[in-house]
């Protein structure tokens, strides 16, 4: 199976410092991904880069069956071919309801025109509570967004990049101040997605990456220092003395 992404011999400098440091990443079109690593790895670098928000000094960075290159394209071309980013912090409507947060969020023409006179159909209602149930929030559609937990906040945002179809999904630190039952569900929910995309995950915390059960690709001063299951990573010796050994 080719890739969905390909990254490959990707460099950046920042004023003579190496950033990212001749990178090469893969993840096929249905792959979880877990990226680890000390702080200071290049980890949201690498998204910037995917994203656009950041260019390569060299390398290449190519998406989909077509290998179109994400280098010649915008920030906002480069979602459009089906990249979504999820950051920490979530940036939800709070005095919206869940149930309209998601409806801004679905995929329509964004012409100040068609926004003028939007009307949502019975069909964008029906895939409203659709990605509502999708991420658990099935039972809350009429709640004030600002009122969920910090993990129900999250899980809208989710369900708001999930509204835009995205075919790779980009999600730093998800669990990041999440309780242990907010965590369990985070984990099922990025398993289930990445059924039907591909999802990248940073993450720092090791027993949430374990439950993920996915490949982990480990940075390291910007490139790739070890990839294959949490086990065998955590196994090697360069692993254990740049990263785990620091606590
Ligand atoms: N815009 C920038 N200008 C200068 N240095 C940067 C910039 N962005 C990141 N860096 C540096 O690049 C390195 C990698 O950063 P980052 O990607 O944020 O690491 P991580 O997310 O793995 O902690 C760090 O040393 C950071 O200080
Ligand atoms: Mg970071």
């Amino acid at each position: 199976m080719s890739a969905l992404l390909e990254v490959s011999g990707v460099s950046v400098t920042f004023d003579g410092f190496r950033a990212i440091n001749n990178l090469s990443f893969n993840i096929g079109a249905q792959e979880l991904r877990a990226i680890i690593g000390p702080n200071g790895a290049g980890k949201t670098t690498f998204m910037d880069i995917v994203t656009g928000k950041t260019r390569p000094d060299e390398g290449s960075v190519t998406f989909g069956e077509r290998s179109v290159s994400l280098l010649a394209l915008s920030e906002s071309r480069i979602a459009q071919e089906g990249i979504g980013r999820k950051f920490q912090r979530p940036t939800v409507f709070e005095d919206q309801t869940v149930f309209d947060n998601l409806m801004m969020a679905l995929k329509k023409p964004r012409s100040p025109f068609s926004v003028l006179f939007f009307r949502p159909s019975g069909r964008d209602a029906a895939r409203v509570e659709e990605l509502a149930a999708e991420v658990g929030l099935g039972d809350h559609l009429a709640r004030k967004s600002g009122e969920l937990s910090h993990g129900q906040k999250q899980w809208l945002e989710i369900g708001m990049l999930l509204a835009q179809e995205p075919r790779l999904l980009l999600v730093d630190e998800p669990a990041a101040g999440m309780t242990l039952a907010e965590r369990e569900h985070t984990t099922a929910l990025l398993v289930e997605m990445a059924k039907t995309r591909a999802v990248v995950v940073v993450e720092h915390d090791m027993e949430f990456v374990r439950r993920l059960n996915c490949k982990v690709t480990v940075l390291h001063e910007g490139s790739v220092l070890a990839e294959g299951s949490l086990d065998h990573v955590t196994k090697n010796p360069a692993v254990i003395e740049v990263y785990l050994g620091r606590g």
